[in-house]
């Protein structure tokens, strides 16, 4: 027995070979290759197959054949014709199937500019269709725009660069970033001289990449052809990467399981691609083994640069003056003869599901994908991590919330038991007894209050050179109108915030919230008697009402309108920021404005998810239920549902008018919904009025934080321009 395990132990120790992982990774747009892939097309059934399939779906889509370019003679000036590109894409695709029909799949993909088209194909996250057309996308865009801007070769590192181009007198924009100390720059033709006058002027030194001019592919030009682009990728279904993505549009990696945001595909071509940052970070990871799947996406520079002391080996798939067809067996016995670990990309969807599932929290989501994957999927799954039931479809969700019987919101009792957590009776009691402070008189006043309020902070805002709209503008408006509708003076309100602080995410905020409340409530004394504060003082005074259940109403009804009207205005005014022609829009239409902000509730939702327990076993989307399950109620995902709303993921003004689901549903639905559109109209109405002052400003990209189902803005700086 001991001898056979012996024997046993020995055979397997000669059996075990050193597990490798390997990086596919592939190039951007690259002219200087006449003939890659003919004669694999000519050879390699599979290899034909696909590039046949490639050329199927852009010509349906009205793209230009590429089959001549393998069937026709050799044409030197093939690439020339910028349509012609998409070709390159196609052969990176054909190149994976052809090495994962041998059995050779990648452990992570990196691709750079146009190349992550072939990385995110390799990674299992674009069919070959949806690849096809966002390639197609990509090369219609010269088409649009002129031939006028250089490409210019710049000697200073990332950081530095994106300082000069910040101060530069002339438009210029960093596309590449190549090495530690290189990036490449474009600027139109005409500022060219002043662009290198200006180099020579702070001793840097640059070169040309070429006498050519370009379109200004990879910068924010490219924002101007934004709805003709983002059509290329409505076809896009989202799907989790099955392995890790190396990402030059983000500077960093993307890990395996994730989802690509739809926007992301347009995003790649209106920034720089972080290729160094990316290609640091392979390295960093531990790849040893990069296969350049179609034109080399790396050079042995850029490779030395980032692995200077280490063993790397940057395989090609194709190589130039050598048989295609003996270059390519060869470096296909090369991979074969070596053992990698197991990689993701050969699962089935089902696996794939599975595993996304396993691990998926829906806190972590940043934009509506992962939901639209799982809804393809089904309309219910159960998500271990939120340790719950989540529900997808506008119906489905409007179903539960309408039955509160049998899907209670007694899981909110810890928030609130008498309002929010309570159960269908109880709740009526205390609903009806509110109501009336939420009246259209009240709304209406406080719509007036928000807009003088507003109009005067914006205009004190507007005297400094730098504020922050979320902290200075959306959080104090927010806290002034409701501190109007509890019947606080202004002084008072300071008092409060003296005891809270300002930082209304953190919880011990909340706590302090209400011992401000328990300790003023007999004796704060009120600008009017006839609001929430006075009324509850009343009862409790009566002995109609425990001074608990009223604090505890205080703190819910502040709780649930703080920072979720907040958020509404923050959302709101960066939109407004951020798309002139929108702004023009619904400033000049009053009737607009309304529309515009419940597009923004639709479509960034200050609640993303709610949630409720069932009392007994029921069947909901086809799936038994039993009693005390958890249903998540995804919101966001049920407003992105295209069985109820055309083109959802289309921001439009002009939308018919339609129900959503930002303020729920059914008995709880908000009670402070008047208040809020009435609050978000006017601060937006402030904001748009004062468009021409704003213009002086520059934005920086806003911050987000997310406290459980809420993902709100945490800041949005601007700053005043310091020159014309
Ligand atoms: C954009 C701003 C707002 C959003 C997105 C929002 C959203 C919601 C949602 C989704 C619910 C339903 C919760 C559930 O069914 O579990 C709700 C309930 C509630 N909201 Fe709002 N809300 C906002 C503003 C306000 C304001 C300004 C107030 C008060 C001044 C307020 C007070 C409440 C209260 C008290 C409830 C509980 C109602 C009940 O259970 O009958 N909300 N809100």
């Amino acid at each position: 027995m001991g001898l056979h395990l012996y024997y046993q132990g020995k055979a397997l120790l000669l059996n075990i070979k050193k597990e490798e992982n390997l990086l596919f990774t592939f190039g951007g747009r690259n002219e200087g290759w006449p003939t890659i892939g003919r004669e694999l097309y000519h050879d390699n059934e599979g290899f034909r197959e696909t590039i046949q399939l490639c050329n199927t779906y852009l010509t349906e889509m009205g793209g230009s054949e590429i089959l001549s370019y393998f069937e026709e003679p050799v044409n030197t000036s093939y690439f020339e014709d910028e349509s012609k590109f998409t070709c390159i894409t196609a052969i990176q695709l054909a190149t994976v199937k052809k090495y994962n029909d041998s059995g050779i799949y990648p452990n992570a993909v990196m691709g750079v500019s146009m190349g992550e088209l072939g990385a995110a194909y390799a990674a299992g996250a674009l069919t070959i269709q949806e690849a096809m057309s966002a390639s197609l996308g990509y090369f219609t865009l010269f088409k649009h725009l002129e031939m006028d801007y250089s490409f210019i070769f710049l000697n200073l590192d990332y950081s530095a660069a994106v300082e000069f181009c910040g101060n530069s007198p002339v438009w210029t924009e960093i596309i590449f970033e190549d090495s530690p100390g290189a990036v490449l720059i474009t600027c139109h033709k005409d500022d060219l001289k002043q662009l290198e006058e200006q180099f020579v002027a702070e001793g840097l030194t640059f070169k040309l990449v070429t006498q050519k001019f370009y379109y200004p592919y990879h910068s924010s030009k490219i924002k101007a052809l934004e709805t003709m682009l983002k059509s290329f990728h409505q076809i896009i279904e989202p799907k989790p990467l099955k392995c890790d993505y190396y990402s030059p549009t983000l500077g960093r990696i993307i890990p395996k399981n994730s989802i690509l945001a739809t926007d992301y595909w347009y995003n790649l071509v209106c920034g720089p691609v972080l290729f160094y940052t990316s290609l640091k970070s392979v390295i960093a990871d531990g790849y040893k083994l990069l296969l350049q799947i179609g034109p080399p996406a790396i050079s042995d520079r850029q490779l030395t640069y980032a692995a200077p002391a280490l063993q790397i080996q940057l395989l090609n798939t194709y190589q130039t003056d050598s048989n295609e067809i003996e270059y390519d067996q060869s470096i296909n016995n090369k991979l074969t003869a070596r053992t990698f670990y197991k990689t993701g990309v050969t699962h089935d969807e089902i696996t794939t599901l599975n595993e996304f599932k396993r691990k998926f929290n829906v806190s972590d989501a940043t934009s509506t994908a992962p939901f639209k994957y799982l809804r393809n999927n089904g309309a219910i799954h159960y998500l271990p991590v939120n340790h719950s039931w989540i529900v997808l479809n506008y119906d489905d969700i409007e179903r539960v919330l309408r039955d509160p019987q049998i899907f209670s919101s007694a899981l909110l009792k810890e928030y609130d038991p008498i309002l929010l957590g309570a159960d269908p009776a109880q709740h009526k009691i205390i609903r009806t007894l509110l109501q009336p402070l939420f009246s259209p008189a009240v709304i209406s006043e406080l719509s007036e209050f928000t807009t003088i309020t507003a109009g005067k902070l914006l205009d004190e805002l507007c005297q400094q050179d730098s504020f922050d709209f979320v902290k200075d503008y959306s959080d104090r408006l927010s806290l002034l109108v409701l501190c109007n509708f509890f019947g606080l003076s202004a002084i008072d309100a300071g008092r409060m915030l003296d005891y809270t602080g300002k930082d209304y995410h953190n919880m011990l905020y909340w706590q302090r919230l209400e011992e401000f409340f328990r300790n003023e409530f007999t004796t704060c004394q009120l600008t009017k008697e006839d609001c929430l504060w006075g009324k509850l003082r009343d009862l409790v005074q009566r002995d109609e009402f425990s001074f608990d259940d009223a604090i505890s109403l205080l703190r819910i009804v502040w709780t649930a309108g703080m920072a979720t009207t907040s958020a509404l205005i923050s959302t709101s005014v960066n939109i407004t920021l951020n798309e002139a022609k929108l702004a023009l829009q619904i400033a000049t239409d009053e009737k607009l404005v309304s529309k515009f902000i419940e597009e923004c509730l639709r479509m960034q939702t200050p609640l993303s998810a709610i949630y409720r327990i069932t009392t007994e076993a029921v069947e909901l989307c086809g799936q038994q239920l039993p009693a005390n399950t958890t249903v998540m109620l995804h919101l966001a995902s049920g407003m992105s549902d295209p069985a109820h709303y055309t083109n959802p993921a289309e921001f439009s003004v002009t939308r018919p008018a339609k129900r959503h689901l930002a303020f729920g549903t059914g008995i709880h639905q908000c009670i402070g919904m008047g208040i809020a559109r009435a609050e978000a109209r006017s601060a937006l109405q402030v904001v748009l009025t004062k468009l021409i002052n704003l213009q002086g400003y520059s934005y920086c990209e806003p911050e987000y934080i997310s406290v459980s189902d809420l993902k709100t803005m945490s800041s949005l700086k601007v700053q005043r321009h310091t020159k014309l």
